[in-house]
């Protein structure tokens, strides 16, 4: 078995979300240990931040302690719009052309307080929508790839903004995700069906032969079916102002992932 790619390739992230849910404050985080001043992005921006030293990387867990040599490799963080107009630069970099490798993880940040489970809400939606199409991205991927290059990625849903008194706790985060990915599916399977049927040529490239998201368009959702694509979901809390869980929970996951 191979140990390690951490040794030789420099860990990349790839940091997505909708817009205002955090995203560049979390990684100036990561890189400086404190969120700067944001405003809406509109480009891609990489960022190199070493592993905390309360941190140790999964790959170095069986070695020597005194293997300093993985803590010094920088770890790449590129964050990326939420807008929806700008989403196709982040999705983009999911599944770059080759030789650029693939990044080593996805990081999905979302605002907790933005996501109550109230009909129709907008912000629950949209992040569901978006999470919905880089989760199909990263499934017709792996049924692209030959079974020998097929390679798994994990993915972490960031419940930010922890510190605000209406954010709810990652697992709610998760379940109401799932549910609303589950509604999305259900949705976008109809309109498909509908698109094929009109052959109005308008969005006919919208009729998509792949399967679904998790192979089914109907019924619950769950991120647990991914990982027959590879994918493996993770969700966890944090929060870059006030008070709360901080970004320990991030690093947990990426010190997994390393
Ligand atoms: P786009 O660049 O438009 O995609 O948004 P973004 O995801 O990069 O959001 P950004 O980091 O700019 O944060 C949006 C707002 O949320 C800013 O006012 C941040 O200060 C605020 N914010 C980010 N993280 C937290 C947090 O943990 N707690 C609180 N209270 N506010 C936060
Ligand atoms: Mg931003």
């Amino acid at each position: 078995l191979y140990r390690s790619r951490a040794a030789t390739v420099t860990p990349k992230f790839l940091v997505l979300g909708p817009s205002g849910a955090g995203k560049t404050a979390l990684i100036t985080t990561l890189e400086r240990g404190a969120p700067t001043a944001t405003h809406t992005s509109l480009t891609p921006l990489t960022i190199a931040a070493p592993l905390p030293a309360t941190h140790t990387p999964s790959s170095a867990r069986y070695r020597s302690t005194n293997d300093a040599a993985l803590r010094l490799v920088p770890i790449l963080f590129t964050d990326t719009p939420g807008h929806g107009k700008l989403r196709h630069l982040a999705l983009g970099l999911i599944t770059p052309a080759p030789p650029t490798p693939p990044p080593t993880g996805l990081i999905f940040v979302v605002d907790a307080a933005a996501l109550s489970s109230e009909a129709d809400n907008a912000g629950l939606r949209d992040a569901a929508e978006y999470l919905h199409d880089v989760l199909l991205a990263l499934q017709r991927a792996y049924e692209r790839a030959k079974s020998s290059v097929a390679r798994e990625i994990p993915l972490v849903v960031v419940a930010g903004k922890l510190d605000l008194f209406t954010a709810l706790p990652a697992g709610v985060v998760r379940s109401l995700l799932e549910a609303e990915i589950g509604r999305v599916r259900e949705t976008k399977a109809r309109g498909i069906v509908g698109v094929g049927k009109g052959g109005d040529g308008l969005g006919g490239e919208e009729v998509v032969e792949e399967g679904a998201l998790g192979g089914r368009a109907e019924g619950k959702f769950e991120f647990g079916v991914m990982e027959e694509w590879g994918i493996k979901v993770s969700v966890v809390g944090g929060n870059v102002r006030g008070e709360g869980p901080g970004v320990t929970g991030l690093w947990d996951w990426v010190a997994g992932q390393i």
